[in-house]
């Protein structure tokens, strides 16, 4: 979806006061959106590390950082199948993911190379282990 589709989404919520379905759906349009952009500014991060561009890979990481936090907002109810959303385990994921954005950003900060990319590569298995594990049934309850 491109950001205009997204505003439209927005301006209409805000004018046709839509019922709990219609907020659901507008809920889950507004994750997928923030989700391709943390995707996005990870995939930037990572170009930024490998050209030596720090103060580009920065910016991504703050971008991505401020996206995570409206991330909770949107949860899903449920998982991939169909069971509810472990919320709190969700929201462990959530937070341990923004604490090592905050850390590699200090990693960026110092330019040190080795240990920003170690820090992607936690990221990284963060977003694959949401995705895989805690979205995908009600049994992975395991730690974030
Ligand atoms: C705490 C859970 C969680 C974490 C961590 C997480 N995601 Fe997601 N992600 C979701 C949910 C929920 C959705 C939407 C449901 C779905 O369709 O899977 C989603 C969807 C996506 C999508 C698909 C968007 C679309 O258009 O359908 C992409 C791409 C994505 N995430 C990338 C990432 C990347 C990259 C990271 C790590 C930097 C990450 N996610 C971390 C929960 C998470």
């Amino acid at each position: 979806m491109n950001k205009t589709v997204f505003l439209f989404a927005v301006l209409s919520f805000t004018i046709a006061s839509p019922s709990t379905q219609a907020i659901a759906s507008e809920k889950s349009a507004r994750l997928r959106f923030f989700m391709t952009e943390i995707h996005a500014y990870y995939r930037a991060i990572q170009a930024g590390i490998k050209n030596g561009d720090f103060d580009k890979a920065k910016k991504s990481a703050n971008r991505a950082y401020r996206f995570f936090g409206e991330i909770p907002g949107l949860m899903p109810k449920t998982n991939k199948d169909g069971t509810p959303l472990n919320r709190e385990i969700f929201l462990k994921s959530i937070n341990t993911s923004m604490k090592t954005i905050a850390q590699l950003k200090e990693a960026l900060t110092q330019k040190d190379v080795k240990r920003s990319e170690e820090l992607l590569g936690d990221i990284f298995k963060k977003c694959a282990k949401c995705h895989n594990n805690i979205l995908k049934t009600s049994k992975a309850s395991q730690s974030p």
